[in-house]
Formats: structure tokens, C-alpha cells, sequence
């Protein structure tokens, strides 16, 4: 999306690159990642694991480890202004009350000796400078944000006294606590249970959508995003490699990964069917392939992408007009790969 399209987009990276640097030589984790969003939209970050996902979203929160990490280029815009060339100071206030992340294991990110109440509360009087007694209950308006049952009479309880689901709730309810614009999920639902992971989503959806936040919703599982993303960003080998509306990427993806992406979903109306698997192994970051990252295990490899790095190419139509939704691909072939999906979407 051009900047000028809506005005200035809540959060905008723009060539984002991230190293780090080990005994082995410098893994290049982020090579030069590019995506926006809106507030009030939800932007889903796939990819296998490895690719960059985390390793973005800790560049953008400012919660690397320096070293061995290094961000080595890019920018990283909220509300228009680069957090990278911030001073710490500033920085530091957006982290704690504009941008806040939810990451995927809360029995690690809550501390099992303080009541959830009293943690939930801290954020008010470390932030707030509110009293305790306020602060409690401001927990509990959140505990019955999140929808934790009871929440007046739970609210001196500890995390281990809670359901996994019901710890992510909590999890949740901390990261809303200050009213942020930005949330950045981490695969907030992977360590759940199925109908757990939904419902927890859903309430995501649901708070993102009252309040008109922004989320990035961090996931390598593509049935997770369908019903909650607006848009969907893939990456590999720590750079973007298609970028759509979430509704054109289902229907056809224009890029050979998104393909096989989809293709390895399960998917309940084709029960019995072989799942299809992406061949081969993510690239080693020390030692990325030549030209495009992916062609070692792509099934549409032509010559051009052993040498060429394919750019995110703007998806036009016939007449070389972008198409709207706009999309992005970055495949050398990816008006063949669209058509390839067009036909087989339609001989479903
Ligand atoms: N502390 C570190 N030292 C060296 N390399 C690292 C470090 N942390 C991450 N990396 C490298 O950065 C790459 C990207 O990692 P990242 O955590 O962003 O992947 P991801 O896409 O979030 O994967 P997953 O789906 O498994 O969470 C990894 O391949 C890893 O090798
Ligand atoms: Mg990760």
C-alpha cells in the first residue's frame, strides 16, 4: 500500500534487516522485510519456522538481544516516525503503552509467585501511577474484558491455578491494559488446544475490532488467519514473499510457497487425501541460495531464479493496472503461478 493510499499507516516497515552474529558467520535473519498496517486492521505474518517472523515483530517491540543481534538496515515507522532513530528514553514509553505483544507461552511470561490481579494491576500503578486498590480493580474490568468467569473472585488467584486457554486470556488482558494502537501476536494460540485456539482468537478478533488497534497476528498455520486477517504477508528465508488481501491469497496464491502452504493444510472436505508437503528443508541462513531463496525447492524453478533476486512485484491485470485489492509477489513468474491457481480454484 502506497503511504498516500489512506495516509500514513499506523505501523510501516520498510526494509527491515536483522543479523546476527555467531561463531559459525552472520545469519541473516531479516533481509529486507517490507509490510504495513492500518489501525483497526489485522495483518496475519506466515512462513515456517525460521523464517523471520519473531525476529521481526522483537525488531519492531525494540526487545532483540544486541548482540548477538544487529538490526543493519531498514526502518521501522510508527505512526510515521522511525523507532529506530529514537531516543531510548521515548522508545521505551511507546513499547510500554502504544505497541504491546502477546507471545505464545504465558506460563513463562507470568511470574508464578504474584497473583494475576496484582500483576494485571502493576501495569496501572508502573504505568498509571495509580493506587493499588484502584489497580485491582482495573484488573478485574479487564479479567471481564477477556471474559475470565468470575473474574471478581479469581483475581487474587496465581497463573498456575488457570487453564492454559484461560492464561492466554490473561496474557491478553496485559497486553490491553494501556490501551495500545499496536498488538503484536506471537503464535498466541499454538500452544492451546483446537477449540481453545479458536475461541481465543475469536476474542482477539473481537477486542481488535472494538477498539480499532492494529494487530499482527505472527502464525504458521494458515487456518488459523482465514476468518480473522485482513490482509496476510508470507515470508521466507527472513523476506516477504507475497502479500495480499487474505481472501486472493486463499483463492490463488501467486507465489510457488504460498502454494504449497495451502496445499499443506488439511482441510476437512478432503479427508483421506495425502497431506502435500513443501520438499526440502528451509535454506541455512549463513548460507542463503543464489537469486531467489526458495528456488532449491521450488517446482516451478526456471533459470533466471538461480541468479536473479525477484523483487515484491506489484500483481496488475491484463492491462497492466494494479489489481485492487492490491497484491504483491515476489516470484519472477508470478503471472504464471496466479493463472496456475486461477485453474485449479476453478476446477475445485
Ligand atoms: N539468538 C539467536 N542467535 C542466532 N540466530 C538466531 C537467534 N535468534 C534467532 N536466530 C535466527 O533467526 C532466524 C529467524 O528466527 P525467528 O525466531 O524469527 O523465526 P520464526 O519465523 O519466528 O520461526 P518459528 O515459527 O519457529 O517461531 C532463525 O532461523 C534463527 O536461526
Ligand atoms: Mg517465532
Amino acid at each position: 500500500m502506497k503511504p498516500n493510499d489512506k495516509g500514513t499507516p499506523l505501523l510501516d516497515v520498510r526494509d527491515l534487516q536483522v543479523e546476527f552474529r555467531t561463531r559459525e558467520g552472520i545469519a541473516k535473519a531479516v533481509n529486507g522485510v517490507t509490510y504495513s498496517v492500518d489501525a483497526g486492521e489485522t495483518l496475519a505474518v506466515l512462513g515456517e519456522s525460521g523464517s523471520g517472523k519473531s525476529v521481526t515483530a522483537q525488531a519492531i517491540m525494540g526487545i532483540l538481544d544486541t548482540p548477538p543481534a544487529a538490526v543493519t538496515g531498514g526502518e521501522i515507522l510508527f505512526q510515521g516516525r522511525d523507532l529506530l532513530t529514537m531516543g531510548a528514553e521515548e522508545r521505551r514509553k511507546i513499547r510500554g503503552s502504544k505497541i504491546a505483544m502477546i507471545f505464545q507461552d504465558a506460563l513463562s511470561s507470568l511470574n508464578p509467585v504474584l497473583s494475576v490481579g496484582y500483576q494485571l494491576g502493576e501495569m496501572f500503578v508502573v504505568h498509571r501511577g495509580m493506587s493499588r486498590k484502584d489497580a485491582k480493580a482495573k484488573a478485574v474490568e479487564l479479567m471481564e474484558r477477556v471474559k475470565i468467569p468470575a473474574a471478581k473472585e479469581r483475581v487474587g488467584d496465581y497463573p498456575h491455578q488457570f487453564s492454559g486457554g484461560m492464561r492466554q486470556r490473561i496474557m491478553i488482558a496485559m497486553a490491553l491494559a494501556l490501551d495500545p494502537e499496536l498488538i503484536i501476536a506471537d503464535e498466541p494460540t499454538t500452544a492451546l488446544d483446537v477449540t481453545v485456539q479458536a475461541q481465543v482468537m475469536d476474542l482477539l478478533a473481537e477486542l481488535q475490532s472494538e477498539s480499532r488497534m492494529g494487530l499482527i497476528l505472527i502464525t504458521h498455520d494458515l487456518g488459523v488467519v482465514a476468518d480473522v486477517a485482513d490482509r496476510i504477508a508470507v515470508m521466507y528465508a527472513g523476506r516477504i514473499v507475497e502479500k495480499a488481501d487474505v481472501h486472493e491469497i486463499y483463492r490463488a496464491p501467486a507465489h510457488p510457497y504460498t502454494r504449497g502452504l495451502l496445499a499443506s493444510i488439511p482441510r476437512l472436505d478432503q479427508k483421506g487425501q495425502e497431506l502435500y508437503a513443501i520438499k526440502g528443508l528451509p535454506p541455512n541462513l549463513l548460507h542463503l541460495p543464489s537469486g531467489c531463496a526458495f528456488h532449491p525447492r521450488c517446482p516451478q524453478v526456471q533459470e533466471v531464479c538461480l541468479t536473479d533476486r525477484p523483487p515484491l512485484y506489484e500483481v496488475t491485470d491484463d492491462a497492466g493496472r494494479p489489481v485492487e485489492p492490491r497484491r504483491e509477489s515476489a516470484c519472477h513468474f508470478w503471472k504464471e503461478t496466479l493463472e496456475m491457481s486461477l485453474r485449479e480454484g476453478g476446477e475445485r
